[in-house]
């Protein structure tokens, strides 16, 4: 994509240049796979904050307020104690600052796996409260049902499947899943079952490279790898991990920066300024345009 975007600090917005563009939309995202194969694969990454969101927009397809945001944003052990009001909010602001990808927000654990009504009912409030395209939400099979009552209602769904960190209870971990026979079968059954009920979409984490092939081979909508396969419809990461603002990330994350280093030796630099009374009153090191 040749198109820049401008961050105006007047509105805070970033502005598409030289035009601006209208935002994608779930049906252009699904088109995206004809006759099971995707010409241009596509790009998806999470944003959690509207200016993360400014700065990914214009590289991105899609923009995924993941539920990660749970061990990313506040620290917490897993994504089992994310709230539907986190959700929201930061929704919210991944859509205030984003102009071109269509923006996905997670169903977090607990609030949709009761009944197809449940989760319409929390689905309904994350789209009303964000502006979102769509909800993506863990299971394949045992979430077919809710995913037709979704999708059949007004509210476009990206499945998710192979490792499921909302399962991490029950998986006992996060290893790579679909190393058996069995456990490949099964999550391949996932993925048609979520197609066949209307999913636009399907996440693949965590799955050997062969399943996540198989996988892309039997449904028809586009499926975003993460940790699968480079054959995959599309791909995922927590940006985060992709800036390298982690130490430890999964193994399958390639870092194309290495943020932490950065931010590290800038505090340093800070506090050694303030601290030898150094500190400019004015920044004569960087000046935004205005
Ligand atoms: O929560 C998340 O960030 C996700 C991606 C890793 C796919 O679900």
């Amino acid at each position: 994509m040749s198109t820049t975007f401008q961050i105006d600090t007047a509105t805070s917005r970033a502005t598409p240049t030289p035009a601006p563009m209208k935002r994608l939309t779930i049906p252009a995202i699904r088109r995206r796979k004809v006759d099971g194969a995707t010409a241009e694969p596509i790009v998806m990454l999470t944003a959690y904050t509207a200016r993360q969101a400014q700065l990914l927009d214009a590289h991105c397809d899609l923009l995924l307020v993941g539920d990660s945001l749970g061990q990313v944003i506040y620290g917490l052990p897993s994504s089992v104690p994310v709230t539907l009001d986190m959700m929201a909010a930061h929704g919210a602001a991944v859509v205030r600052g984003s102009w071109h990808a269509a923006v996905i927000v997670d169903m977090p654990f607990g609030s949709y796996e009761a009944s197809p009504q449940q989760a319409f009912e929390s689905a309904a409030r994350i789209m009303k409260d964000t502006g979102c395209a769509g909800v993506k939400l863990e299971g394949g099979v045992a979430m077919a049902e809710t995913v037709a009552f979704l999708s059949a209602r007004g509210i476009p769904v990206m499945g998710h499947i192979g490792l499921t960190p909302q399962a991490v209870n029950v998986l006992g971990g996060y290893g790579a899943r679909g190393r058996s026979d069995a456990e490949s079968a099964k999550i391949i059954a996932d993925a048609q079952a979520l197609a066949q009920a209307g999913a636009f979409a399907i996440v693949v984490e965590g799955v050997v490279e062969p399943l996540a092939i198989a996988v892309t081979h039997a449904v028809p909508c586009p499926v975003i790898g993460i940790g699968g396969s480079a054959q995959c419809d599309g791909q995922v990461l927590v940006a985060e991990d992709m800036l390298g603002l982690f130490e430890r990330v999964p193994r399958f994350v390639k870092r194309y920066a290495d943020m932490a280093t950065l931010v590290s030796e800038a505090a340093a630099q800070y506090a050694a300024d303030v601290r030898d009374r150094s500190f400019p009153t004015v920044d004569q090191t960087y000046q935004p345009k205005r």
